[in-house]
């Protein structure tokens, strides 16, 4: 590969010049390619601003824009970059600089294009070459057709037929940041908004895979963060257990791995990060957990359809011998809407029955015996879901929400004398 030019430190300081409409902009890293030149790309050319510190001083220089002033022809194709003239991004193929007469661009050789659930900009190889890159820390991927997506990052060098080289700048800083999103989701609604610029530091990819979004929330034993499998584009949640958590780990996983079923949780690979630290990295669901939501809203039809899919998994999970013991609303979550589609998560009290049961579960959500010492249970302590679930999915409230203050021995009375839910008819 030719010298880049200039440090992409320098090129780094060139973000102000970024409108809300800019997607990215395109630096020529090589002294002669000179693609940016050529008449195909004036409609995108742009003179910035650069600032080269003590060594370079200020200059402008001239670079390719893709924004939004200028979208794709196809927006699901996103931003064609090859030999064809059609292409957004022209690269001739014999340049006038150049001793090979053919260089070997294909004419549709890659594009860059937006994942529709996550928003990232995505590079794909459709080339019969491949398309080299170059990272900041200088390593070669290579994209070929077995291996044809990742994810773009800003400062990364895509490198085409060994000749031309297109030094790529993401300007998105906190300022531009909402704009930019909004922007992105007035073209692509299915994209998620977040007011917060996601993580914007390098970081290395967990697994080699998942690069960190945005922190999810942390509970008392566990943290749970968004990734973006780079493969794909798509978010995932990586979830890891924190300080006396460390031991729920290799329990969840186990039974996680065990289970398959259209409401229960996919667990798609777990990557050990230290000794006592490993990431289970899982479906990831935009609109969150049940609790999120004010059942109440819900039609009848819908709430049924939601209890219906409840007890289908619970069913499947004691077919499975294995309890969950920790239902309520924070360990369902909501995965669409229209169809609905709910999965338990956190399988992290689960237990294989008959090994080591001891107390388990969440005040205010346990049926009675799971919540007294010494008293022995089973699968219906599970099921006692049937109650307070069906009160929350009735009447939008914790069966014992009343009594959370005064301690889990009150429970028992309570549940007794507590009105049970009008029954519920399924077809
Ligand atoms: N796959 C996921 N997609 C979206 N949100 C999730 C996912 N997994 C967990 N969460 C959110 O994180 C919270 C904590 O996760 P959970 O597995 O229940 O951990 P804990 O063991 O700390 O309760 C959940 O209540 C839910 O709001
Ligand atoms: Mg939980």
């Amino acid at each position: 590969m030719a010298v880049a030019y200039p440090p992409q430190d320098i090129i780094s300081k060139t973000y102000p010049s970024a409108t809300s409409k800019t997607i990215l902009f395109i630096f020529e890293a090589s002294e002669i390619s000179s693609f940016i030149n050529e008449e195909r790309n004036k409609a995108r050319r742009k003179n910035i601003p650069i600032d080269g510190g003590e060594v370079f001083g200020k200059s402008t220089r001239t670079v390719l824009e893709l924004s939004w002033e200028k979208p794709p022809a196809s927006l699901e194709k996103g931003f064609l970059i090859g030999s064809d003239p059609t292409c957004d991004v022209y690269l001739p193929q014999s340049h006038k600089n150049s001793k090979e007469q053919k260089l070997a661009v294909s004419r549709f050789h890659c594009r860059i294009h937006f994942n529709s659930q996550s928003g990232v900009l995505l590079l794909d190889d459709c080339s019969k070459l491949g398309t080299k890159i170059r990272k900041r820390d200088q390593e070669i991927i290579e994209l070929t057709e077995n291996n044809p997506t990742i994810m773009l990052q800003s400062k990364w060098t895509i490198c085409i037929a060994n000749f031309y080289l297109l030094t790529i700048i993401i300007p998105w800083n906190p300022s531009n940041w909402p704009h930019y999103i909004q922007e992105l989701r007035n073209r692509i609604p299915t994209v998620e908004g977040s007011s917060r610029l996601p993580n914007q530091t390098p970081t290395e990819a967990i697994g080699g895979k998942y690069q960190y979004w945005k922190c999810l929330g942390c509970g008392g034993f566990s943290q749970v963060d968004v990734f973006v499998d780079s493969s794909t584009g798509t978010f995932v949640a990586g979830k890891r257990y924190t300080g006396r958590g460390v031991l729920q780990i290799e329990k969840e996983i186990e039974i996680l791995k065990q289970l398959q079923h259209p409401s229960i949780i996919d667990i798609l690979e777990q990557v050990p990060q230290s000794l006592d630290t490993t990431i289970i990295f899982m479906e990831y669901s935009p609109h969150g957990d049940l609790m999120k939501f004010d059942l109440t809203e819900w039609a009848e039809p819908k709430r049924l359809e939601a209890f219906r899919q409840l007890l289908d998994a619970l069913n499947y999970m004691h077919s499975q011998n294995i309890m969950h013991r920790d239902i309520k609303p924070e360990n369902i979550l909501v995965m669409s809407q229209e169809p609905l589609r709910l999965k338990f998560i956190d399988f992290g009290l689960s237990r294989v029955v008959g090994s080591n049961m001891t107390l388990s579960g969440t005040i205010g959500y346990t049926s009675p015996e799971l919540s007294m010492e010494g008293h022995p249970y089973s699968f219906p302590a599970d099921p006692y879901l049937r109650f307070v679930m069906s009160k929350r999915l009735s009447v939008g409230q914790c069966a014992a929400q009343e009594s959370l203050g005064e301690g889990k021995e009150n429970l028992m009375p309570i549940a007794l004398q507590a009105e049970p839910p009008k029954p519920l008819t399924f077809q």
